[in-house]
C-alpha cells in the first residue's frame, strides 16, 4: 500500500485561462496515489474547461479525494462535507453553480451512504472510475445525484489524459506515476483490497510512455506508486515476463531521469531481480519502504502478513549487502487486537534490529469488514496511546541518529523548489531529506553536491562544493 502520509494537496494551478472558466478545487487526503489521482482527475476536469484553483473561496466545483485507511481518515471527510453544504446553500442563494464531488476510497467504501448522509454532495466516484467524472458531472448538473463505484471493465489510465508540458513544468521536478493499483494481500487490518480491489498493473509501454512525457515536461524524479508496487508484473516486447525490478531497468534509460523510487513494497514480493536493481541501478535511490507493522510472529501471523521477524531481518541483510547505503523506513501498527506487552517489545526489538531512517506508525484502528474488526482481545485506547508514544519515542530517535550521521558528508541533492529565505533552495537527498542549499531559483531541477553542516527539526543545513550536472 502506499504510505499514508496524511498529507494534503491541491493541484497547483497553471495560468488563468479566462474569467469565463469553472474552477475546480481538489482537496486531498491520504497517501501519494490520492496525490497522482488528484492531478489526472484535474487534467481531465481541463478538458470540459474547468481549471484548477487553490483557493475554495472561488471554487465552482469542490472535490473531495478521500482516504478510508483509518476512522479518522473518514471522518474528516463528513466533517469537510457540513461545512461544504453551508457553501453550497450560499452559493445557490446567489444563483451560483456550486458542486460537491466525493472521490477516493471513503467514496468507493460508502457509495449511496454518503448521499444518504451528506445530501448537499452532486457527485459520489470510485477511484476505478474517474475517466467518468466529467459525464458524471453533466448528468449531476441536470438533476441527478450520481454513484460510480463499479470497478470499471475499462482501463482508466487509457482514458485520463496526460498533462501537458506547461503543466508539468508548473508542477516541479518531482513527479508520482502510478504503476500498479490494488492489493491481494488481504492483511487483516487493512480496507485497501476492498477500496481498491485486486491488484492490477498498468502496461510497460503505457508506464514508459508517461515517464517520457514527464521527462519531456522536465521532471528528474519518478517515484513509482502502486498499493502494493513490488507486485508489479508486464509483459516485454517479445512476450516475457517482467517485474518491478525490470520496469525500473527500462526506466532507468528514459533520458532526463536522474532519480528513481517507489512505494509502497510488501516484504514478500522484494524478489531477487528488485534486489539486483538495488545494487546495479545508480539511479534508483538508496532509500526503501518497506512495511513490517509489527516485530512479533504471533501478530504478523494474526495479520496475515505471511512472513516472520526472522525473515523480514534476513531480507533486509540482503537488501543491504546489494546497496549498502540504502536507508530504510517502515510503517509499524501498534495495538493490533491480541497484542501483548511481550509482542509489544518484539516490535521494538526489531527496530532496534533494523535502524530506520524514517517511519510511519499508527493505533490500530477498527475498519469495519476487514478480520481485524471481529477478532478478540481490542485493546484500549490508553494502552494503544502508551505504546504508541513509546514506539514513537524509539523511531523519531533513529531518525535522529540517522540525520546527524549525515553531517561532514558529501552528497548529491536534487534541487526541487524555492526555499523560506532568499538565496535559498530546498532539495532532496538521495534518502529523502529535506535540504537546504544556497542556490538560485534558475537551478531548481539540477542535482548538486554540497556538504551536509547540521540539522534542523525537519530538514538538513549545507553549504556548496560542485556543480555536478544540468
Ligand atoms: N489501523 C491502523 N493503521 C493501519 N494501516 C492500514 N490499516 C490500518 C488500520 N486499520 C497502516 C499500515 C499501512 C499504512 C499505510 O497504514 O501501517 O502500512
Ligand atoms: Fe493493505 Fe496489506 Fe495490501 Fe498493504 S499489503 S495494501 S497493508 S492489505
Amino acid at each position: 500500500m502506499t504510505q499514508d502520509t496524511a498529507q494534503t494537496a491541491a493541484p497547483q494551478a497553471p495560468a488563468s485561462d479566462g474569467a469565463n472558466s469553472r474552477k475546480v478545487f481538489v482537496k486531498t487526503y491520504g497517501c501519494q496515489m490520492n496525490v497522482y489521482d488528484s492531478g489526472r482527475m484535474t487534467d481531465a476536469l481541463a478538458r470540459d474547461g474547468y481549471v484548477p484553483t487553490e483557493d475554495m473561496g472561488e471554487a465552482d466545483l469542490v472535490l473531495l479525494n478521500t482516504c478510508h485507511i483509518r476512522e479518522k481518515a473518514a471522518e474528516k471527510v463528513y466533517s469537510a462535507l457540513g461545512r461544504l453544504r453551508d457553501m453550497k446553500k450560499a452559493r445557490n442563494a446567489q444563483g451560483r453553480e456550486f458542486m460537491i464531488g466525493v472521490a477516493g476510497c471513503v467514496a468507493q467504501a460508502e457509495g449511496e451512504e454518503i448521499l444518504r448522509r451528506a445530501p448537499a454532495v452532486d457527485v459520489v466516484i470510485g477511484p476505478q472510475t474517474y475517466h467518468r467524472l466529467p459525464e458524471a458531472l453533466n448528468k449531476a448538473r441536470s438533476g441527478a445525484r450520481v454513484v460510480e463505484t463499479d470497478y470499471a471493465v475499462e482501463d482508466k489510465f487509457e482514458h485520463l489524459p496526460v498533462a501537458e508540458k506547461a503543466k508539468i513544468r508548473a508542477r516541479g521536478v518531482t513527479a508520482f506515476l502510478t504503476v500498479q493499483e490494488g492489493c491481494d494481500k488481504f492483511c487483516t487490518f487493512c480496507v485497501v483490497p476492498y477500496t481498491r480491489g485486486s491488484e492490477v498493473s498498468r502496461p510497460l509501454s503505457q508506464i514508459l510512455d508517461e515517464a517520457k512525457k514527464l521527462a519531456e515536461g522536465g521532471v528528474r524524479e519518478l517515484t513509482l506508486l502502486g498499493q502494493n508496487v513490488n507486485a508489479w508484473h508486464g509483459k516485454g516486447p517479445k512476450g516475457e515476463e517482467l517485474t518491478l525490478g525490470d520496469l525500473l531497468y527500462a526506466l532507468a534509460e528514459v533520458p532526463g531521469i536522474a532519480r528513481l523510487r517507489y512505494t509502497t513494497s510488501h516484504p514478500r514480493d522484494m524478489d531477487d531481480r528488485l534486489i539486483a536493481a538495488h545494487r546495479d541501478l545508480r539511479v534508483l535511490m538508496p532509500y526503501l519502504h518497506l512495511p513490517v507493522q509489527s516485530g512479533s510472529d504471533r501478530i504478523l501471523k494474526a495479520m496475515n502478513r505471511r512472513h516472520t521477524a526472522a525473515e523480514y531481518l534476513a531480507l533486509i541483510e540482503r537488501i543491504r549487502a546489494a546497496r549498502p547505503d540504502i536507508a530504510l523506513s517502515g510503517d509499524f501498527i501498534v495495538g493490533f487486537p491480541g497484542e501483548s506487552e511481550q509482542d509489544f517489545e518484539d516490535t521494538m526489538s526489531l527496530i532496534r534490529a533494523v535502524g530506520y531512517a524514517q517511519a510511519f506508525s499508527f493505533k490500530y484502528s477498527i475498519r469495519p469488514g476487514t478480520p481485524g474488526a471481529e477478532m478478540d482481545g481490542h485493546l484500549s485506547e490508553e494502552v494503544k496511546t502508551d505504546r504508541l508514544e513509546r514506539l514513537q519515542a524509539l523511531l523519531l530517535q533513529q531518525q535522529k541518529d540517522f540525520n546527524e550521521s549525515c553531517i561532514g558528508r558529501e552528497i548529491e541533492v536534487l534541487l526541487e523548489k524555492p526555499g523560506r529565505m532568499e538565496g535559498q533552495l530546498i532539495g532532496r537527498s538521495p534518502w529523502l531529506q529535506s535540504v537546504n542549499v544556497d542556490a538560485k531559483t534558475s537551478q531548481i531541477g539540477d542535482i548538486i553536491k554540497v556538504r551536509i553542516t547540521g540539522t534542523g527539526p525537519n530538514s538538513l543545513f549545507s553549504e556548496p562544493i560542485t556543480i555536478q550536472e544540468g
